[in-house]
């Protein structure tokens, strides 16, 4: 026999008994994202590898060890996107979206990284992401927040996620914070785990993050950043924590929050759950006021957050919060040669008169008590008999109910409202 052919590790079908959780979470995502007029923009999955170094940084776990970066048939060097923030910024330099105007985007997709898999971590996993343009103030922060603040009372999960928030102020600001921390971290060397040794040089503000609890102890004394901040943009993000305030948007300050990605200043925000285990970000982002310029377009300020979709999933299903899937309404079958013929078209003019109305037509030409048993096992609620001049409408759930007999399919009331 063939050895079956698997799946790549860290990617997962979805299964149809799966879709309809994302179906759900996908509906609620668009519906409140038009809510705020926010726009759909949809990236192609392949960008020049060049996009995410520039962008997401060099001496990133992401670019340094995540990507599946190939060369294409002409030798050029591709990469499947790890997030989705750099192609927007690209798609909105390379049509003029961005310059010197207001923009409003989300999307929603596949991301591929080469991490470890486990629970909640996967190498495709899918993100939906808003992107704002154009915005310098705390107001569109707040209003991004506002918005995923929103999604978790939507879901029924607002209690099961708590807002962390940081700022990495101006770039000056943080250049002179990481080098404080890196010679106050220098004078501790001995102690820091081996990751946090080598970001001393390279990407010293990653050991804030660090989970060994012996560097940790040791950053308990460090510097800290807010210590750093600049006027501008502790006015930022005092402005942030008040409009919070005034909308009842509890968060906390978390000094050690920095993202694992390189083009941020200002704002930072994570929206974390205890009830996932180790990966338990559901939400995050911030500000990058000065990505757009990197990429080569005009300087326009910006701010965003992307959220893990299979996270989100696993915690909908988790605190029982995801509705159960529509079932079927009808299952329609032939009892007599000649209804046989006339099935296909009874069911047709069915969905035309009742869209609403989800119905099976049962194939094959099995006896009438295997057709039965089909019926049942389909989950629908009723079965149409077809015959030879009318119909016989059973109802499978209920027994007890007799089944009526119907001269014309203009008499078929399931009472199920489209
Ligand atoms: P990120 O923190 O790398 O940020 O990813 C955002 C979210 O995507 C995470 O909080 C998590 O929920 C989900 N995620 C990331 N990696 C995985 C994985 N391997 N498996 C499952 N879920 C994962 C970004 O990607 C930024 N582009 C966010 C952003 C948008 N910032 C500004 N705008």
């Amino acid at each position: 026999m063939a050895k079956n052919i698997q799946a790549i590790r860290g990617m997962n079908d979805i299964l149809p008994s799966d879709t309809p959780a994302w179906q759900y979470v996908e509906g609620v995502l668009r519906r409140v994202a038009a809510q705020y007029s926010y726009q759909e923009i949809r990236m192609p999955v392949l960008e020049s590898t060049d996009l995410f170094k520039r962008s997401i940084g060099e001496v990133t776990d992401i670019v340094e060890k995540e990507m599946y970066t190939f060369d294409d048939r002409n030798g050029d060097s591709l990469t499947l996107r790890p997030e989705g923030t750099a192609s927007c910024v690209r798609a909105g330099n390379e049509h003029g979206l961005l310059y010197n105007q207001i923009q409003r985007l989300w999307y929603l997709g596949p991301m591929f990284r080469h991490e470890r898999p486990q629970k909640g971590r996967y190498r495709q996993f899918h993100q939906f992401g808003i992107e704002a343009f154009g915005m310098e103030g705390p107001d569109i922060d707040a209003e991004i927040i506002l918005l995923t603040a929103r999604l978790w009372q939507e879901f029924g999960i607002a209690e099961q996620v708590e807002l962390q928030l940081n700022s990495l102020a101006s770039n000056e600001a943080r250049a002179a914070y990481r080098e404080a921390l890196r010679e106050f971290l220098r004078a501790h060397e001995d102690g820091l785990d081996e990751d946090s040794k080598r970001r001393l040089d390279t990407n010293v503000l990653r050991v804030l993050d660090s989970k060994s609890p012996e560097t940790q102890a040791i950053l308990a004394d460090a510097p800290k950043l807010s210590d750093y901040w600049d006027d501008e943009s502790r006015a930022h993000f005092d402005g942030l924590c008040q409009r919070l305030d005034a909308a009842g948007i509890r968060y906390v300050l978390n000094e050690r929050l920095v993202r694992g990605l390189d083009y941020y200043n200002r704002t930072v925000f994570e929206w974390v759950t205890t009830e996932l285990g180790a990966q338990g970000t559901v939400c995050a982002g911030g500000r990058y006021d000065g990505l757009v310029e990197q990429l080569g377009g005009k300087a326009t300020p910006a701010v965003g957050f992307a959220m893990g979709m299979e996270r989100l999933v696993l915690l909908l299903e988790a605190q029982g919060k995801i509705p159960p899937s529509p079932t079927l309404d009808l299952y329609v079958m032939a009892v007599t040669p000649a209804a046989e013929l006339n099935a296909p078209a009874v069911a047709e003019q069915i969905r035309t008169a009742q869209p609403q109305l989800r119905v099976q037509l049962h194939s094959g030409s099995q006896n009438i008590k295997k057709k039965l048993a089909r019926a049942d096992k389909s989950g629908a609620t009723y079965a149409l008999l077809v015959r030879d001049t009318d119909f016989e409408l059973k109802h499978l759930r209920q027994r007890e109910i007799e089944p009526v007999v119907l001269t014309s399919l203009s008499d078929l009331n399931l009472g199920v409202n489209g």
